[in-house]
């Protein structure tokens, strides 16, 4: 049987009854989907799935995105970034390190957006007391724009928002022992900027969603500069009020789905190189939910 138990939190719920690694009936994927887009955020606990099990699962929701950032694709998974702080034998990164370190919605910069993040943990890094480190923050956009004051609603309802990979790329690079080189001009072409509007209809539950995040929204398109920044600025902080905000505590086995419409997320890079973390990713674009959207 199949249980959706919701977090005591703005977001999140676990799912049990599930293993992810088997081919799952079409009333199981239609069960997560409204669980995902209910509860933003959701965790499957004790999986085990290698990339073609979770790249199989993923799929039923979307088509899969292969990153442009993905350096290590494998030959065999492109679909599959591996996320992690370790080394091979030769010093070589076994994946992205420094993935989603400040605040970001996946793939904003793209012209289809993401529906989920699937996210696998495989190693998660513990303090010496056994805690769990490296959390997932997320934040609630459907609340952050339910509590907009009712004129910037107004104001913002129409709005698009230019959003752009370069932005975010480059404030990572120059951060202190960034490994990122520079986009190449191949990787900035295939990204170009994109503008979505700034309030989204979710297309599965059809909530109102703010739909902008500081790690890659540029501009408010066609406002006077000094407007946008300042209406960006004040969504920014208004975004991350503690009350929208969850804290994820990694587990080994972990499968965690996040809504990339109506949340942002945040990677708290709060261990060290000895202290592991090893994360498998799928991207779900929202090409299907778009093509089909569920409320009327
Ligand atoms: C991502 C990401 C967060 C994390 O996969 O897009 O931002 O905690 N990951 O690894
Ligand atoms: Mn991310």
């Amino acid at each position: 049987m199949v249980t959706v138990v919701a977090n005591d939190a703005v977001l999140g719920a676990t799912v049990d009854g599930l293993d992810l690694a088997q081919p799952l009936p079409d009333a199981a994927i239609e069960t997560i989907l409204t669980a995902l887009a209910s509860h933003g955020v959701l965790r499957f606990p004790n999986q085990d799935l290698s990339p073609a099990q979770q790249k199989a699962f993923a799929c039923r929701f979307g088509s899969l995105e292969v990153n442009v950032a993905n350096r290590n694709a494998t030959g065999e998974h492109p679909e599959i970034m591996i996320l992690s702080n370790m080394v091979d034998a030769a010093g070589k990164p076994l994946g992205l390190a420094d993935a989603g370190q400040d605040w970001h919605t996946d793939m904003s910069y793209s012209a289809t957006v993401a529906l989920a993040n699937v996210l696998f943990a495989i190693k998660v890094p513990h303090d010496d007391h056994g805690q769990p480190l490296g959390d997932t923050r997320f934040a609630n956009m459907i609340a952050a724009y339910e509590a907009l004051p009712t004129a910037l609603k107004q104001r913002l309802d129409g709005a698009t928002i230019t959003h752009d990979f370069n932005l975010f790329w480059e404030r990572m690079r120059a951060r202190p022992g960034s490994n990122r080189q520079p986009l190449t001009p191949e990787q900035r072409a295939e990204k170009p900027p994109v503008s979505h509007p700034a309030v989204m209809v979710h297309p599965v539950s059809g909530a109102k969603v703010l739909y902008a995040n500081p790690g890659y929204a540029a501009c408010i398109d066609g406002w006077e500069k000094a407007e946008s920044d300042a209406v960006l600025a004040f969504l920014f902080r208004h975004q991350l009020q503690d009350a929208f905000l969850y804290d994820h505590h990694w587990t080994e086995g972990d499968l965690m789905m996040w809504d990339n419409i109506a949340t942002l997320h945040y990677a708290v890079a709060d261990y060290g190189a000895h202290q592991h973390r090893m994360m498998q990713r799928c991207q779900v674009m929202a090409d299907q939910v778009f093509a089909h959207p569920r409320f009327r």
